[in-house]
């Protein structure tokens, strides 16, 4: 007796509903065959092709193991811990921002996404930085892990430093930042009538008026304090303690500007609380005559409109201006442009580049320029780091990366731009695509896609090579050492 036959005579019901249950049982065994051929499915190379397959008591492994290590490191970044824990010292002085083996995850119940994956590099002092990659390769992902910003609890800088040389208030024995005030040409500290709110003169009991010392103020009237240079590794320091680089010292540009900005506070609203927030003593209208500054810099027309408009009310590269303006409101040390303007159109594009350019050299202050978009870098990077996949896999000088690009990928991204002396009708591009980024080979990640792929290839991950004082590149086709070695 057949299958189908024994079912209906083990069911006793009409032949409809034994049709449904034969289906059932079907579809289930052939689920059963996916997975199982899936599983054991071999690559063209005859090796084992790692399964996306996950049965429900791994998924439940993962996700045991995933909230032990994302407990672990949530409470490191909610400990009270004294400054010696996260300062720490630059390994070149010339530098504002040195990145080493990086590595921020995300805990997903699939499996842990590398998403930067032991990522190096430095930011000059006064310099800008262009990071390049194709989406997905984790640009933002180290721009965020930079400001603490992953959203957590999956999202989390796993290991690694993130050194950052900030210019924080000095403090006093009673933890308060130090005044700087004006002096005469004696050297005496120059005193004034203390005022209250509405600007009356305030006396004392005996009816004298009260004195208190003038505090210097920079141009655009905000009290100044006296400063101290320090190096913090952002990786180690509890989320608490960033507040006193996120905007002040390190100020971001996010991608999205529309929604960036808060819908239900004016944009008065939201650049005064740049000034009230980091800069101790300022008063409501210290804040307004700042945030009107900022517009100004950064060319809005109409300021004071601009101040009480929403930002709904606003275009997409006047929202973007004023993203800009909120950067710069806290008179940043580095600023994160991560795709500064990729929302906007050609002509507003080319004037928020030369804004920013302008605003460096204002500042004398040093960008890490985030885009996928080449021409972006080469008008404005003084060095470039190429990411593939989570990893660094060139970087040097922009002269380097654009006139002696080494690696296959950048060489395949530089043939992907489109320019008017081609004539080809259609622009070149890199099959394939980058790798599951939960199970990431052991070998090169760029192997499937690579046209000149050797026998080394199949063997372990490249090592970075440098190839010039400032030029490096990970790939076996330079690593002369490696081949040495091998041979
Ligand atoms: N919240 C998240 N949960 C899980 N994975 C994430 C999360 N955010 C980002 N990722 C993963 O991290 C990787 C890097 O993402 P990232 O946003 O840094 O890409 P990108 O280089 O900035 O791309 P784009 O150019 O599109 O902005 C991607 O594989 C992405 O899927
Ligand atoms: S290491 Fe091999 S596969 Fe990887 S980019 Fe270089 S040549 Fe291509
Ligand atoms: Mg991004």
């Amino acid at each position: 007796m057949s299958f189908p036959e024994k079912l209906k005579e083990i069911c006793k019901r009409c032949g409809e509903a034994c049709k449904k249950a034969w289906q059932a049982v079907c579809s289930f065994f052939k689920g059963l065959w996916e997975k199982l051929a899936a599983k054991f499915k071999k690559n063209k190379d005859g090796t084992e092709e790692k399964s996306h397959y996950l049965s429900g008591k791994e998924v439940r492994a993962i996700a045991k193991e995933n909230n032990r290590i994302m407990r672990r490191l949530e409470q490191r970044k909610k400990r009270k811990a004294p400054e010696s824990e996260f300062v720490t010292e630059m390994k070149d002085p010339q530098n504002i921002l040195e990145i080493e083996d990086l590595h921020s995850y995300f805990f997903t119940d699939q499996g842990v996404v590398k998403a930067v994956n032991g990522v190096s590099f430095e930011v000059p002092q006064g310099s800008t930085v262009g990071v390049v990659g194709e989406s997905g390769c984790g640009k933002s992902v180290t721009s965020l892990s930079v400001m603490q910003l992953l959203q957590g609890p999956q999202g989390q800088i796993y290991s690694g430093s993130i050194r950052f040389k900030s210019l924080d208030f000095k403090r006093g024995a009673d933890g308060k930042p130090i005044p700087i005030y004006v002096r005469d040409e004696k050297g005496e500290i120059v005193y004034d009538d203390a005022r209250d709110k509405k600007g009356n003169i305030r006396l004392d009991k005996d009816g004298h008026p009260i004195k208190e010392p003038r505090q210097q103020r920079d141009e655009y009237g905000t009290k100044q304090y006296e400063m101290e240079e320090k190096v913090f590794d952002i990786a180690q320091m509890p989320i608490k303690e960033m507040y006193r680089l996120r905007g002040r010292q390190i100020a971001m540009i996010f991608q999205e500007p529309m929604t960036s900005l808060n819908p239900v506070f004016t944009i008065g609203n939201q650049l005064d609380e740049v000034t009230l927030l980091h800069f101790p003593g300022s008063s409501k209208e210290d804040a307004k005559k700042r945030s009107i500054e900022m517009l100004n810099l950064v060319g809005i027309a109409m300021p004071e409109r601009v101040y009480k408009s929403y930002p709904h009310e606003l275009s997409g590269g006047m929202r973007q201006r004023v993203m800009i303006s909120m950067a710069l409101a806290g008179d940043p040390r580095l600023i994160i442009a991560d795709e500064p303007t990729t929302a906007l159109d050609v002509t507003i594009q080319a004037q928020i580049l030369d804004l920013l350019r302008d605003l460096k050299k204002r500042i004398n202050g040093s960008i890490l320029l985030i885009t996928h978009d080449l021409g972006i870098i080469a008008e404005m990077a003084d060095y470039v780091v190429v990411m593939y996949a989570g990893r660094i896999i060139e970087q040097g000088t922009a002269s380097e990366i654009f006139h002696n690009p080494m690696h296959p990928y950048t060489i395949g991204l530089q043939k992907s731009k489109p320019t008017m002396d081609s004539d080809s009708d259609t622009l070149f591009n890199i099959p394939g695509n980058v790798p599951n980024p939960i199970n990431m080979p052991d070998y090169c990640y760029f192997r499937e896609r690579c046209t000149r792929c050797t026998e080394r290839c199949h063997g372990e991950y490249p090592r970075m090579v440098q190839v010039s004082p400032t030029h490096k590149v990970a790939c076996h086709l330079y690593d002369q050492e490696g081949a040495d070695e091998k041979e």
